[in-house]
């Protein structure tokens, strides 16, 4: 008996060899396209890892321009840096951050001279030096983080941020009209030339976890909740309006964080702004795949890079991404 179907289109033609396959391939990764986050200390000794980040570490400046020395000639183009301060350095108000020689400026400042052409991203929030880990400051009630006095202070560490030699400023912190200042503050300041990567549409999300590991902002409350500032996970609508207001604002690249369970809002911003879209694969997609992969339940190497690849098909121009220092090693 003959079987024979008479399909005028066979789509398996087009996966029938590894030759066609790559013709038709119609997104590919580039390490051109990935920034690579690095966590910063001020310990001595060797670099300490991330407990729920595997491969993941803490370095100090020193260490940190090897390794970004190394990144870079890996072809990793930019870097995000998120410093790790002792305990003993925050405070409620997160004064620290202006300290002339903290180590995120110590880091910044060593890395622009080693390594001038690597591009330097500074994450602006008060997160890393606050004792409550919140990324602004509390109001009079303890109870919620007040805008306005917020953004203020933001626009000094973005200030702090570009003398040290970082090329983008990357506001993290979620609160209204920050981008708006801080374009003006920096304009004001002479420097025009610093570009400004919005967090423009940043969840509320449980998969933040592993990085509060790693800066020390999951504080002994637990849980911290950062609701009042950051969007709604089931919030689409309004994550496009954020979007919006840090494009009239000023942003020069807009993000959506996190990335993989947040594909069709970076599809929806694909379609509605001209800018470029970054997304941000954040720590609990790192730790995940991870995790599953060490009990043998998903291949690590497949799972790594297919989770990359759909965040730019969704639309990403770029990925910051834990895997970035990886993924250089093994494409073209
Ligand atoms: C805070 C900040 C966070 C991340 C980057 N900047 C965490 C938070 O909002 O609590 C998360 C990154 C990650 O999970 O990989 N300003």
């Amino acid at each position: 008996m003959d079987h024979t179907l008479h399909l005028t289109r066979r789509m398996r033609r087009n996966r029938r060899s590894a030759a066609v396959r790559a013709l038709t391939r119609e997104t590919r990764l580039d390490k051109e396209n990935l920034i690579a986050p690095l966590f910063v200390h001020d310990a001595t000794g060797d670099p300490s890892p991330v407990g729920s980040m595997p491969g993941v570490f803490r370095r100090n400046p020193q260490q940190l321009v090897e390794h970004c020395k190394a990144l870079h000639a890996s072809g990793i183009c930019a870097v995000a840096l998120f410093p790790c301060f002792d305990a003993a350095l925050k405070d409620a108000e997160g004064t620290h951050f202006r300290a002339s020689d903290n180590l995120l400026l110590r880091a910044l400042a060593q890395l622009k001279q080693a390594c001038p052409e690597l591009c330097l991203i500074a994450d602006v929030a008060l997160d890393p030096y606050t004792s409550h880990g919140h990324d602004g400051l509390l109001t009079a009630d303890g109870c919620d983080v007040e805008n306005d006095r917020t953004v203020a202070v933001l626009c000094e560490m973005a200030l702090l941020q570009a003398d040290a030699g970082a090329d983008i400023v990357a506001p993290s912190d979620m609160m209204d009209g920050r981008v708006g200042a801080i374009r003006n503050a920096l304009d004001a300041a002479g420097h025009t030339s610093t570009s400004i990567m919005a967090y423009a549409a940043k969840f509320n999300s449980a998969f933040y976890g592993p990085f509060r590991d790693a800066v020390g902002s999951r504080t002994a409350a637990g849980y911290l909740d950062k609701s009042t500032y950051q969007l709604s996970p089931g919030n689409a609508r309004e994550a496009l309006l954020e979007t919006r207001l840090d494009e009239e604002e000023g942003a020069d690249i807009l993000m959506v964080k996190p990335a993989g369970a947040y594909l069709d809002i970076i599809r929806d911003l694909r379609e509605s702004t001209l800018l470029p879209v970054a997304a941000y694969q954040v720590s609990g997609e790192y730790a995940q795949i991870h995790a599953a992969a060490q009990r043998g339940w998903i291949d690590y190497a497949r799972a790594r890079e297919e989770s990359l690849v759909c965040i730019r098909r969704a639309g990403a121009d770029m990925i910051l991404t834990y895997f970035a220092e990886e993924m250089a090693a093994v494409l073209p």
